[in-house]
Order: structure tokens, then sequence, then C-alpha cells
């Protein structure tokens, strides 16, 4: 079953109103990545176009905004994020889907919440929406089109791909590294290696 037009096109009338055109660009080719691999790996479409269209929603809000929205709604802020508020989006976004539109899926705003850092347990959406937001076409490192290439045959593989570069980056930037993308990272080699040691 189709997600309903009518919250579609209030999600994206929502979008062009809100973000740039830059980043308003960016997730509705996140939503075409996603739809697309969800259609290929037999992943639940409607939770992917949702959670991509979703994603990046707040993005655009200032630090305060964000401390508020956060404060407001009693989520536990951690080090790291206190300082770079800008890791809230994906957080606090959830409630804003919730009120807004109606929204109320678990699964759709677990992958919300997971899409900038990863996580430890990362179900199919999680997994789709991680790689997508990484690799969609408009991307403009080298590095997309090799985590899209990897998605086609393995999202797994892809995701390991996508936290390896998240975390080189931070390496090469001098900037810490989130616990959840190092947990994240541990658990996806944990998974592929079953423990053992190379
Ligand atoms: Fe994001
Ligand atoms: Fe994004």
């Amino acid at each position: 079953m189709a997600n309903p037009p009518v919250l579609i096109e209030k999600i994206e009338s929502h979008l062009r109103e809100n973000l740039t055109p830059y980043r308003c660009e960016h997730v509705l080719s996140v939503r075409d990545q996603a739809v697309s691999l969800a259609r290929q790996h037999g992943i639940n479409e409607d939770q992917a176009e949702l959670a991509a269209l979703l994603h990046d929603c707040l993005k655009e809000l200032s630090n305060n905004e964000l401390l508020h929205y956060a404060d407001e709604h009693g989520l536990e802020i951690d080090e790291h994020e206190r300082k770079n508020l800008s890791l809230l989006h994906g957080k606090v976004a959830p409630y804003f889907a919730r009120c807004e539109f109606g929204v109320e899926d678990e699964v759709v705003f677990d992958a919300m919440r997971k899409h900038t850092t990863g996580a430890v347990e990362m179900g199919p959406v999680d997994t789709l929406l991680f790689v997508a937001d990484f690799c969609e076409p408009l991307r403009p490192y080298a590095e997309a089109l090799t985590v899209r290439t990897l998605a086609e045959r393995d999202l797994e593989i892809a995701a390991l791909e996508v936290v390896q570069c998240k975390i080189r980056k931070s390496l090469s930037k001098h900037r810490a590294i989130h616990p959840d993308s190092f947990h994240a990272y541990n658990a996806m080699v944990e998974k592929r290696t079953g423990g053992r040691r190379g």
C-alpha cells in the first residue's frame, strides 16, 4: 500500500517552503535512492519513502531552535551533541513529523534518529536510509558512487563503507568521533566476521 498522496504532497511542500533549494533537492534525491534500493532489496518502500522525506526536515533550524526543541521534548543530549548541536536534527525530527504530519511509525522514526551517526542496532530501514543519505547521486564526493555500487549488491556492506568514510573524515579533520558511529562500526565488523580477528 502506497503512502497517501496527500501526506506526501504536504511533506514535499513543507520541504520546499522550509529548506534551501540545495537541501530540498538532496532530500528528494535521498527519497528516490531509498525507494529504489527498498524495491531492489525487498524492504518496505513506504517506510523508506517517509523516512527519507523526513530525515532532514529540521536540518536548517538554528542551534538554539534545535536545543529548544530537544529540551521541550525532554530529549537527552549527550556531550558530543552538546558540542555539535546540528547532530540533533535527526533526533528531534520524529517529534515534528508526528505533530506536523501525523506520522506514527516507530520504524520510520528510528531510521530518522540513526541516519547521521549509525547505531549498533540497525534494522533494514535504518540501514537503507543511512546508505541512501550518503550515496544519493547529487552527493559531490567520489565515495558516493562507490557506496551506490555496493548498495546494489549488499546494503550491509554499503553501510560499513559509509560508517568507515564518516570515521575517516572525522579523523582527517581532527574531529571527535561520535560514540554511536564507533560502536556502529564495531557492530558491523563483528557481524561480518562473526567475531574473528583479522
Ligand atoms: Fe541529516
Ligand atoms: Fe540528508
